[in-house]
Parts: C-alpha cells; sequence; structure tokens
C-alpha cells in the first residue's frame, strides 16, 4: 500500500517524531527496492561528432567545440565601417578586432549516429547552446531548431526512436555583424541525449525551491510535472550534505503534477562561504505493477534571497554588497568551446580575490558554469540579452526578439532555476528601449514572465542612460534598478526610486594590459595611446602600439577607475554592490583601440586573456579580500633607460599606512587620505626616481602593526626559462586541462618582466598540446600553435591529459637558443 494512504499527511519533516520518521524512510525505501527496473533515464553525453564547413570534407572533432578559435587571426574577419553609438560615436570609422579578428562567421556542420538501447519509450535532445541559428535533423528530417546561440533548448526525438539509431545532423550558421564580441562558432556546449520511459518526469517542470528560513528552520517546496504518469507515485529523499536524509512520497493526480514539501531543521545554508548543497533524488514508481520508471538526481541549496530599502541586498537574511564582476563566455585561447577545468580555474581567482558574484554578461550562462558556481560558492546574475527590437549591430538579436523573446526567457529561467548560485536574473544590458514607453512595456513583460517562472528571484537589467530611463518609467518598474556607470547620477536617481536601493549593474571599465607602463602617469578618460585621441592628435593612433597602461589610471569616456565606484559602495547603504566591466580580458571589443590594427581583444579585464592577473587584480583584492592581506608593489623595476627618471611607485593594500624603500631609501611612510580620488585607496609615491636595485614596501593597519612587504628587484639578462602548474593533480579523462605557467628568470633567479622572446613547447607522454596565450591584445599568433612570444615575461601553456594515466613531460625552448629551456615532470591519474 503506498505510504501516503497510510499516512495522511503527505510531508515529512526532521522534526518529526523519529520514529515515524525511521518508519517512513524505511518504508519508502523498501517499496523502491522491491520494484523492478524499466530502463529508467540515461543521459548520454554526445561527444564524438564529425564536422565541416562545406559538407565535403569532414573532420572528426570532440564537442564542446569552437571552429574558430584556431584562427587565423586576421582584420579582414570582422572589419567594419560603423559608428559604435554606444560609446557615443557619431561617425563611422574602420573597426577590426571588434569580434576577435576570428573566422567565426559562416556555416558548419557537425553530425553524429547513435546507436539507442532496447527499452526506451521517449528521447530528447538537450542541446546547452549552439551557435547559432542551430537547425538539427535526425534521420534526414528536419526535428528542431532555435535562433539564439545562447540558450539551451530541447528537441523531442522520441518519434525518431523505432529506427533503432539516430543521425543527428545540425546545421549552423553565424552572420556577419550579428555580435559586439567574439561570439565563438560551432557546437560549443554540451549536447546530451535524455533516453525515457513513457512515464517519466518533464525535467525543466522540476523546481526546488526555500519557501521560508527562520532560525533553525528551513521550508523547502518541490514540484514537478509528470507525462504518462497518472495514479503512480514520486519518492523524494532529499539529503543533507551532513549525510540526514529525508523522504517523501506523493500521488500522481490527472494532470501529473506533484507537490510535496520538507522541512528542515538546522538546515545547512548555501552560501559562497559555505556552498552547500543538498542532493535530491526523485524517483517515479509505477505501484500497480511495482516498476520504477524514472529517477532523477539534482543538487540543490537551502538559501533565500531579499532585496529591500533597509537592509538592502540580503541572502539567508543577512545584508551583503555584491562584489561581482562582469563575465564575458569565451575561455581565452580556448575560445567558446567550454571545459569544466578552465570554469573552475576562473572562479577561484575570482574568489580568491573577494569576489562573490558573477554576471553572465550579457547572455544565458552555461549549465556547467552554473555548477560550479553552486559548488564552489559563487552568487550569479544570470542575463539574457544584448539587445531587444533596436539593434545595437546590424544583424544582431533584434532579428529574433519579437518572436523569440519569451521562449528564451522560458528556456532561461525553467534551465537555471535550481541553481542556487543564481540569485537575480537580468533581462537585458544597455537595451535602446530603456528611453522609451515600449521598453517600459517590454520591462515590465520581461520581468513579469522570470517572476511567473521563477518568484524566488528579483529581476534586474542593466541601464545606461539614466536620465531617459527614469523618464520612460523604465527605472520605476524594475524590481532591482541597474546603472550602468553613471556615477554622477546615483545620488539624484536614487531620490526618484521608489525601490529605495540600487546596484551598479555594470561599473569601472578601466583599461590595463598586464606589465605595461607608460609613462608620465596620467589620469585620463582618453587614453594618449588611444583611437579616440587620434580625433585631437592625427599623430596619435599612428604612435600607439595598442597596449594600456597597468598603472590602473585610464578608463573609457563613459566609465570611471575602480576607486571612483568604491566611494558609492562605502559611503551610501543604498547602492547595493557592484558588477565590475570585467573580470577577465575577452576577445573582441579591442576598446580603446576600436580603429587601430592588430588589436583584437579586450582590456577591461582585471585579469588577462590568459587568465593572469594584472596589477588591478591586487587593488580589488585589497578592497574585497577580507580573510587575507594584500601588499602588492607596481611597475616592475627592470627600466635600463629610465635611470634618474620619475618612475612613480603604487602599493595595493587593505593596510591604511605603508613606507617605500629604494635600495634602502626611504621614500615615505604615507597614509590612505579618504578624501582624495586616488588616495583613498592606493597608496602613491609619485616622485620616484628610477635607480636599478630594489625597492620594498612595508604596510600597517590602523594601530600600526605590520601587516605584510612586497619586493620588485631588478632583473639582470634573461637566462632560464622555468615552467610551473597551477594544480597538482589531473585526470588521465581526456577532458581536466593542464595550466602550466611560463616565465623566464635571470641568473639570480628574479624574474625578467622585460623579457618578450619567442618559445616552442613540446609535450610527450600522456598529454596533448591544446592552447598557448600570452594576454597581449595586440598578438596575432594563434593560440593553438605550440609556439608563441611571452609578454612581459609570462605566459600560459595549457595540455590535455589522454584517457591513459601516465607521465608527461612539456619542454619550453626560446626560438633563438640562448636560453636554457623548462622542463616540466608530472604525472596523470
Ligand atoms: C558597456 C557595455 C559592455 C561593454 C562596455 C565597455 O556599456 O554594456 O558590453 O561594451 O560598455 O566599456
Amino acid at each position: 500500500m503506498p505510504f501516503s494512504l497510510l499516512f495522511p499527511y503527505f510531508f515529512v519533516s526532521l522534526q518529526t517524531n523519529i520514529n515515524v520518521m525511521k518508519l517512513k524512510l524505511l518504508f519508502a525505501a523498501l517499496l523502491l527496492s522491491q520494484m523492478t527496473m524499466a530502463q529508467i533515464r540515461r543521459e548520454i553525453n554526445l561527444k564524438s561528432w564529425e564536422f565541416s564547413h562545406d559538407q565535403k570534407t569532414w573532420t572528426k572533432v570532440n564537442i564542446p567545440h569552437d571552429w574558430a578559435i584556431a584562427g587565423p587571426f586576421d582584420k579582414k574577419w570582422d572589419l567594419q565601417k560603423v559608428a559604435i553609438t554606444q560609446n557615443g560615436e557619431t561617425e563611422a570609422t574602420e573597426k577590426s578586432g571588434r569580434s576577435g579578428a576570428l573566422p567565426w562567421i559562416g556555416e558548419g556542420w557537425y553530425k553524429t549516429t547513435v546507436d539507442i538501447p532496447a527499452g526506451y519509450e521517449t528521447a530528447e535532445l538537450v542541446f546547452d547552446g549552439a551557435m547559432s541559428e542551430p537547425r538539427v535533423s535526425i534521420n534526414g528530417e528536419e526535428a528542431g531548431y532555435w535562433a539564439y546561440g545562447y540558450n539551451a533548448f530541447r528537441v523531442d526525438a522520441t518519434p525518431y526512436l523505432k529506427a533503432g539509431k539516430l543521425d543527428i545532423d545540425v546545421h549552423l550558421q553565424n552572420v556577419e555583424e550579428s555580435s559586439r564580441w567574439y561570439p565563438g562558432a560551432g557546437l560549443y556546449r554540451p549536447v546530451t541525449l535524455v533516453l525515457k520511459q513513457k512515464a517519466h518526469f518533464d525535467d525543466w517542470s522540476l523546481y526546488a525551491r526555500t519557501m521560508s528560513l527562520e532560525k533553525d528552520k528551513a521550508v523547502v517546496e518541490v514540484e514537478g510535472r509528470t507525462v504518462n504518469a497518472a495514479g503512480m507515485h514520486v519518492f523524494l529523499q532529499l539529503t543533507c550534505p551532513d549525510g540526514r536524509k529525508v523522504n517523501n512520497e506523493v500521488r500522481i493526480e490527472h494532470d501529473g503534477k506533484f507537490y510535496a514539501k520538507f522541512v528542515l531543521k538546522n538546515p545547512q545554508l548555501w552560501s559562497p562561504e559555505t556552498p552547500n548543497l543538498h542532493t535530491l533524488n526523485i524517483s517515479l514508481g509505477d505501484m500497480k505493477n511495482m516498476r520504477k520508471m524514472d529517477s532523477k538526481t539534482m543538487k540543490i541549496g537551502v538559501r533565500t534571497v531579499r532585496i529591500d530599502r533597509e537592509n538592502g541586498f540580503q541572502l539567508n537574511g543577512k545584508s551583503l554588497k555584491l562584489k561581482g564582476v562582469c563575465l564575458h563566455h569565451d575561455l581565452g585561447p580556448l575560445g567558446a568551446a567550454i571545459n569544466k577545468t578552465a570554469l573552475i580555474r576562473q572562479i577561484k581567482m575570482m574568489k580568491a580575490m573577494g569576489c562573490n558574484a558573477i554576471r553572465t554578461s550579457h547572455n544565458m550562462p552555461s549549465t556547467w558554469q552554473m555548477d560550479i558556481c553552486d559548488s564552489l560558492g559563487m552568487m550569479v546574475m544570470a542575463e539574457s540579452f544584448d539587445m531587444w527590437i533596436y539593434p545595437k549591430c546590424k544583424n544582431g538579436y533584434a532579428r529574433f526578439f519579437r518572436e523569440w523573446a519569451t521562449k528564451d526567457i522560458t528556456n532561461l529561467v525553467l534551465n537555471h532555476r535550481n541553481h542556487p548560485s543564481i540569485v537575480m536574473w537580468s533581462i537585458g544590458n544597455e537595451i535602446p528601449e530603456q528611453a522609451s514607453e515600449e521598453g517600459r512595456q517590454l520591462s515590465i513583460q520581461l520581468q513579469g514572465l522570470c517572476n511567473t517562472l521563477d518568484p524566488t528571484r528579483p529581476v534586474t537589467q542593466g541601464l545606461d542612460r539614466a536620465d531617459a530611463a527614469w523618464k520612460s518609467g523604465v527605472v520605476q518598474v524594475m524590481q532591482v534598478p541597474g546603472f550602468n556607470y553613471r556615477l554622477h547620477r546615483y545620488a539624484d536617481g536614487i531620490k526618484q526610486m521608489p525601490q529605495g536601493f540600487l546596484l551598479g549593474s555594470e561599473t569601472a571599465s578601466t583599461v590595463s594590459s598586464r606589465g605595461v607602463y607608460k609613462f608620465p602617469v596620467k589620469v585620463t578618460d582618453n587614453s594618449q595611446y588611444s583611437s579616440w585621441a587620434a580625433g585631437y592628435d592625427p599623430k596619435a593612433i599612428l604612435n600607439a602600439d595598442g597596449q594600456c597602461s597597468s598603472y590602473d589610471v585610464e578608463y573609457c569616456a563613459w566609465s570611471n577607475l575602480p576607486d571612483d565606484d568604491w566611494v558609492w559602495q562605502d559611503d551610501y547603504k543604498w547602492v547595493i554592490g557592484e558588477f565590475v566591466w570585467t573580470g577577465y580580458d575577452y576577445l573582441g571589443e579591442p576598446t580603446p583601440y576600436d580603429e587601430y590594427w592588430p588589436a583584437r581583444s579586450s582590456y577591461f579585464g582585471i585579469c588577462d586573456l590568459a587568465g593572469l592577473p594584472k596589477d588591478r587584480y591586487y587593488l580589488y583584492r585589497s578592497k574585497w579580500n577580507k580573510q587575507e592581506h594584500t601588499v602588492h608593489l607596481l611597475p616592475h623595476w627592470t627600466w635600463p633607460d629610465r635611470k634618474g627618471l620619475v618612475t612613480p611607485v603604487y602599493c595595493y593594500t587593505d593596510g591604511v599606512e605603508a613606507e617605500l624603500f629604494v635600495n634602502g631609501k626611504s621614500q615615505g611612510r604615507i597614509r590612505k587620505n579618504p578624501k582624495e580620488r586616488l588616495y583613498r585607496y592606493r597608496l602613491r609615491w609619485n616622485n620616484v626616481k628610477y635607480e636599478p636595485g630594489e625597492i620594498k614596501v612595508i604596510a600597517y593597519d590602523e594601530k600600526g602593526n605590520k601587516i605584510g612587504e612586497d619586493v620588485r628587484m631588478t632583473a639582470g639578462k634573461a637566462v632560464q626559462l622555468v615552467a610551473q602548474t597551477e594544480n597538482e593533480e589531473y585526470r588521465a579523462d581526456g577532458e581536466d586541462l593542464i595550466y602550466v605557467h611560463v616565465g623566464v628568470n635571470d641568473k639570480k633567479g628574479v624574474s625578467v618582466p622585460t623579457c618578450q622572446d619567442a618559445l616552442t613547447f613540446s609535450v610527450s607522454g600522456e598529454a596533448k598540446f591544446e592552447a598557448v596565450c600570452n594576454g597581449d591584445a595586440t598578438s596575432l599568433e594563434s593560440f593553438k600553435q605550440p609556439k608563441m612570444k611571452l609578454f612581459n615575461g609570462e605566459l600560459v601553456v595549457i595540455l590535455r591529459p589522454t584517457t591513459k594515466a601516465g607521465k608527461v613531460t612539456l619542454t619550453v625552448k626560446d626560438q633563438r637558443g640562448k636560453l636554457k629551456p623548462a622542463i616540466l615532470n608530472l604525472e596523470t591519474k
């Protein structure tokens, strides 16, 4: 007899009498164990495909795959004559590298064949995203289509099951001027085949949420829809991180829906500091025939999100500021092809900086990335669109918005709403309609749709035209008014806003190149090396080198420095946090060098395209990381041509005071000054004269205690290459990646920050060369060839282990043969 008939209520709790609970647990377990298994669900990750550009020549590929990332880089791929109106430009000029200068435009075909094991009655293909306009055919017939390259979608493959095999073909097309950055190309995210019985769960209907949270009690509700399962039973088991199990059981009525409630005592909550995950197992049982029909396991988090005028952003009832970064989806030298190791590396690096949130600008995230944010503890603002009806680039998403927006938001929310990491949805970025009544209406509709599908999370959009958006009423209708830049409009804005708080949905857009320092140091929103400067001085662009200064004082006409944002973040309770543009450099949008060639990736990153930290990383770390002290000195101290010249020195620290020494001579002990723009968060010695040797800084806290020191030494001639892995263990599964940092030292072991030597990489044993990147936005060397120049003494090589465990050797040599090679030995398991 079903348990629900024995017990007329259908929830159990940890508070329930322990014997009753044990009895229920045993009974449910017993019932489940006695059921014969139909061929219950199988989820097959379809990795092996063939790829072609013309359907004549085919190459074997593993997906995730990005057909364009190997290059070659060329100006011709995305040469455009346009005015970037968003950047305030009114005249069209020639632009290159805007979308990465890589060959992503064009058509691509993928095909694969899957033999279907006997005993399954339904099949579905789940694409986590395909770039772009994927048209899916099965056994020669068109079976599905999706317009947006960033969204997940499902294709019903049940009608083709009889054949016993599925011949799957996917056609993709990327049209020119359809993206403001590098979108990637191909099946760049996983494709999964899900096989089930006729009676099964509708996967995206499953929804687990925390309904309430009190001091020592949480209520979690789970709902879902079954197909062809009326009269059957759903058995739910929630396993807490500490191993406690709570069972539940529900009978399915005619509408196929089910609903269950769990009351958890002393719940182990999810937060960035404690990314506790609960395992929810849901099984479908046919009691008449004692058969288990379907089963699904999900990781969920117990946590609540709330924002209000009194307490700002609250996670689990505690106020906190969002210390966030915006991330584009590409993974530098891997392109758009996603990889778990690469995603983990990104998130860990941001967490170590003290960052607690990411914004998936400006589109739907991948499921892998959200899984990783769940398990590592990183909050997420999941975004959807960069444009609605009015195009920001000629062939962008505006072509699809009217027909597809509702479907796209629906898939975004249904696919991702069980991720505890996601704390907010975003319906758009800098949408031109923000200035109009139409924009207000659309905002209400899209926000309403998010709320209907998921009433637990607030909705925002990034607004860049504060005044126009107030006038139109768009600011007022948003649950979370998001301001992109426009710090000078915060104070007025808040007075008019009914919400009583605002979010810096996009901030900073400070630009820098790792290891590059420009003299004299000039704080400017109009870099002297940049293309806009060409407007004032035509020679400027000719003299440009395509790099920005790492003194972190250069930004754009519409943006600002990190320090400017922090004043608002610190001094005004109603500012609930920020998302810095950007955590990492990304392919495309080489502002301020949109008109300069070669330049093909961004300068906005806190880390460069190889994932190496720029100085700015330590500026954010000094502010955001409250666990560890930061004492970071810049610039490097190897300037053979600057003897006797003024070479300013900065220290990024959480301390309040520091003393700088040049070759032992004090340059003064100075203190942060909250009243001055560039002295509140940094310590600067602006008149230091360069002399070779050593600079050293000692930093102190408020009480005068020393918190740490940092040193830069003048390097001699480069003699020795050095290679170091970032992790210690590697899986021999063909999917893990080995990130190797390569540098170069002088004979005393001091790293040489000026070395630009060309290197080669050879790998033997159980790994293959995967990619290389030096973080130089002007480099035209392919990421996929085993050779590259150092950029300011550093680069990153990536290896991919084979599926056989064993030894791996990487040898790094310089092409001139002047340096001692680096030989790295490791083992995969
Ligand atoms: C913002 C925009 C971003 C990026 C950034 C560069 O206005 O939302 O996508 O273009 O500017 O500063």
